[in-house]
This record gives C-alpha cells, structure tokens and sequence, in this order.
C-alpha cells in the first residue's frame, strides 16, 4: 500500500510531467515533510530539460519588477501589513516607520517564516534606509518582550500559538538586549505597537495607498528588483523563479 509520502511524491511527478519542464524542489520547500538526508527525488525527465527560469504554474512578473508587483504576484495576503501601515499612519508615526510597518513581515509572506525579522532586513536593506530595515530585523524579537512605556503587552495570540510556557531563546534574548539598548529601539518597538491583525475587520486597505511613501523611500532598481546588482538581489530573484534547477 502506497505511504502518504509516495502518494504525495507520484501527485508531484503527475504534476510536473504536465509542465514542459522538470521542476526538483529545493531541500528546504521539503525538509521536515521529508528526511533531508535522503536524496530529492526526481521526476523521470525523458528527455525534457530542466526548470530554468519562469515557472509556468506562477503568474509572470513584469521583466524589471517593482516592489509592488512582488506584492501582487508573489505575496501572500498583505492585508496584515497594509493594516499595520494605516493604523501606524493614524497613530502619526513618521513616513519612515510607516514604510516598515508595511513591509515588516514581507518574508512570511513571500519567501522564509522562520526568522522572518531577519530575512525580510536582508531583502530590503540595499533599498531602504538602515533605520527603516533596522526596525524590521528586530521587530521579531521585541514582539517577545513587553514594554509598559508604550503599552506593548506579550501577544495574547503567542499563547494560543505557542502555549503559556514558551521562552524565547538565549539568542533571542540576547537580541532583546541589544536592541532595547540600541538608539533606533523605539522605531523598531513601533512596528511591534502597531503590528496589529484586524484592529479594524472592517478596515480595506489598498496597496495603492502607499505608492508615495514608497517612492519616497524604497529605491526602485532601474533594471528591477533582482536584476539589479545590490547584494540581496538574489534573494528577489528567488522569490520570483523559487523553481529555477539553478
Ligand atoms: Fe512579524
Ligand atoms: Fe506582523
């Protein structure tokens, strides 16, 4: 009798013998749902050649991609971080951290969960300033930590999602050190006050609401997001060919 696992791995190949190229995942879409260790499986190719650039099951960004078609053909929902921007914007913070607010989650929502402070820094910080990519990196961390002064409390929601007893890590710990002592903390500890879901269901908020913020503080690339030569370009081409063999 077929395992989950086999039933799993011959839907794949089902799948990418309807594509006119062979797609081979990489080990970390599978680690976990597979033993890593274990080589990838591959889908006979006969004759077929290899997955190397756009993936027929996606919608095909533009050549030169802004952030915005990012957004709109590799995200996930972004109402979270479009709320976020609104209510920060009503609180009156300024445009800088309105720009963080709106983009301080962009990891889970296109590319890594894990780390995601950190991985959306890394996207950004050749295009925005340091302050800004700053306060995303460490808005992960001090979602952990309360702060009276500007009535940030332990999320309820981190209850529910990881029980009353968790405990962030040493390393975690020890990023909140650093960063409560660092003079951009509070620019950071915004993004956590106002990294709200749903603080108003009925709130829609469109993208096109922030195009000025945005081309006032995130510098397009000419060529587009991942063609250009900036050191996390890469990581843009991923989230726009994430299939590519190599
Ligand atoms: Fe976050
Ligand atoms: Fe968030």
């Amino acid at each position: 009798m077929a395992t989950t696992m086999q039933r799993a791995e011959a839907a794949e190949h089902a799948m990418s013998e309807e594509l006119d190229r062979v797609v081979v995942k990489s080990v970390l879409f599978t680690s976990g749902e597979r033993d890593p260790r274990v080589p990838v499986p591959r889908p006979p190719d006969q004759g077929k050649l290899y997955q190397m650039g756009h993936d027929s099951r996606l919608p095909e960004m533009p050549d030169k991609p802004t952030l915005f078609d990012f957004f709109r053909y590799r995200f996930g929902p972004s109402a979270h971080m479009l709320q976020s921007a609104r209510l920060a914007q009503k609180n009156g913070v300024s445009e800088k951290i309105v720009l963080a607010c709106l983009l301080h989650d962009i990891a889970i929502a296109g590319f890594i969960r894990c780390d995601h402070g950190y991985w959306s820094a890394q996207l950004l910080e050749p295009y925005v300033d340091e302050e800004v990519s700053w306060a995303i990196r460490y808005h992960q961390t001090l979602r952990f930590f309360a702060d009276d002064s500007v009535g940030y409390k332990y999320p309820e929601m981190y209850v529910k999602l990881f029980g009353a007893d968790y405990q962030p890590e040493p390393h975690i710990q020890a990023a909140y050190r650093y960063a409560r002592d660092h003079k951009w903390y509070m620019s950071s500890r915004l993004i956590t006050v106002n990294d709200l879901y749903s603080f108003d269901p009925n709130a829609k908020v469109e993208l096109e609401e922030f195009t000025d913020v945005v081309g006032r503080n995130f510098k397009q690339p000419k060529e587009g997001l991942g063609f250009d030569p900036s050191p996390s370009a890469h990581m843009w081409r991923t989230i726009n060919w994430p299939t590519r063999y190599l």
